[in-house]
């Protein structure tokens, strides 16, 4: 690791100590604009990244720094705390993250004190200015010398500390998954690896990126997945010209779940299928419906968000088939029973697509689930009335809390049981459900696929 003159090393080389502050001012960049912006960690980074101009090693390290940075934030501050004498909260926000941006080097990073140190002073000078500087050595110093004295609680506090969950987190998978827990959360921790969706030939884009150096291999539950481990998106061809786009395997699931059995030998939807993805934007899905052939309607209730989706669809040559509108789907624009399919991916807590968006977990509060729960239930039963007789509905929610996923589906069966009934999925899933869950849970750590809950309604021919 590079060292800083500020770090105390000698003989360092200064061209390299440039660019390991530089790598250390992008992850900051990005870590600030998720904290102040209440932007999504991929695009934060992403923009840090091209603004920054880091060769290969140093974009990797400054990627996975404010990634690790924004998932250990909780166990960072805990430690922290046992070395500033004020309450955190007292600290300036841009000086809290130069520290949590060393702190994380401190205590995971493997990197030398003195770099790490050193690293963080030369951010603090650079972006706080100079006052900031002997706050941050000193701080940095301090937690170095106590690190291996740190006061690791046991229990489930110990458990959060030590998986970088909130307590909560904690307590609602345990709730959830019982002795599976440690392995879900962990897995919630583990690099998830690019995965794309391909728009045309699938097996022409893997040998395109075989042949461009990457591991490229198919995805093994969807028709179109390709895992690239190790690629950046933003470097790939395929995806500038459309041709593929990221996307994780659990989504293209959830696609899947709400057309099998009804594509032809092609894999093409019936002609003109009139399809509602009633929560739609940045319209992953409603994009992947449009490409098996179905005509989109795509509601978000935002507009701004609303117009991802006609970007996407721009982007991936489908706009034709993608009909976009603003739309609150709780008090629905659309004309009672007039589609074939209607998905509602739901908005969530997000806990099943931390592997991703890692600060989505300091985000939500303990009373989200029921919230967001509720909501859930809400957009269900109004697009329920959506459906045309012997039409399809799948709920999806890209979460594992029981509130939102479990209890919404049978909340939903329990009070439309007479016109609806949950189809199976296990052909399209690879697993059916739990005894008593009208749906099936994926989870990172047994489906190696982000952790979301599919649940899927056939409305019955004469209700
Ligand atoms: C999980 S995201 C959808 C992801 C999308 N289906 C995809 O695959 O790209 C949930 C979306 O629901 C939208 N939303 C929240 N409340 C809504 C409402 N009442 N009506 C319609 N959309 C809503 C949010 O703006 C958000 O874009």
């Amino acid at each position: 690791m590079v060292e800083s003159p500020a770090a105390g090393g000698t003989g360092t080389d200064p061209a390299r100590t440039e660019i390991g502050v530089a790598a250390r001012r992008a992850a900051w960049h990005a870590v600030r604009r998720v904290h102040v912006e209440g932007a999504w960690s991929p695009p934060a980074v992403a923009a840090a990244l091209r603004a920054a101009r880091l060769d290969g090693r140093d974009r990797a390290f400054a990627a996975n720094l404010a990634y690790e940075t924004l998932r250990w934030e909780g166990t960072l501050d805990w430690a922290l705390g046992h070395v500033v004498r004020r309450p955190l909260a007292q600290i300036e926000a841009d000086i809290l993250d130069v520290l949590r941006i060393g702190a994380w080097q401190l205590l995971h990073g493997n990197v030398p004190d003195r770099a790490a140190v050193g690293t963080a002073v030369e951010l603090a000078r650079a972006e706080v200015g100079p006052r900031a500087i002997g706050f941050v050595n000193g701080v940095l110093r301090g937690l170095a010398r106590r690190r291996d004295t740190l006061p690791w609680p046991s229990g489930e506090r110990g458990t959060a500390l030590r998986l970088a969950y909130p307590d909560w987190v904690v307590a609602e998978a345990r709730r959830r998954f019982g002795a599976r827990t440690e392995a879900v959360l962990e897995a919630g921790n583990a690099a998830p690896g690019l995965t794309l969706r391909a728009v045309g030939d699938r097996d022409a884009l893997v040998e395109e990126l075989r042949a461009a150096g990457y591991d490229a291999r198919a995805g093994e539950r969807s028709p179109e997945a390709v895992r690239v481990p190790g690629a950046d998106p933003g470097r790939l061809p395929a995806v500038a010209e459309g041709r593929a786009t990221p996307q994780d395997e659990a989504s293209m699931l959830v696609v899947r779940a709400l057309v099998s059995d009804l594509l032809d030998e092609h894999g093409r939807l019936p002609p003109d299928w009139p399809v509602l993805d009633a929560c739609a934007a940045p319209g992953g899905k409603s994009t992947h419906l449009a490409g098996l052939g179905g005509q989109v309607a795509a509601g978000d209730l935002r507009p701004v968000r609303a117009s991802l989706v006609a970007q996407t669809a721009a982007q991936l040559g489908v706009s034709d088939r993608v009909r976009v509108v603003a739309a609150d789907a709780t008090a629905s624009p659309w004309c009672p029973s007039s589609f074939a399919g209607v998905l509602v991916d739901a908005p969530c807590t997000g806990l099943g697509v931390v592997r991703r968006r890692p600060e989505l977990r300091w985000r939500r509060a303990p009373e989200d689930p029921v919230r967001l729960g509720a909501l859930q239930l809400r957009l269900l039963e109004s697009a329920a009335t959506l459906v045309r007789p012997a039409g399809r509905l799948v709920y999806s929610a890209c979460t594992w809390t029981t509130a939102e996923t479990v209890d919404v589906a049978t909340a939903f069966l329990a009070a439309h049981g007479d016109r609806f009934t949950a189809y199976d999925l296990s052909g399209v899933l690879g697993r059916s459900g739990l005894a008593g869950d009208p749906g099936v849970q994926l989870a990172p750590d047994v489906d190696d696929v982000d952790g979301m809950y599919v649940a899927a309604f056939t409305r019955a021919p004469d209700a």
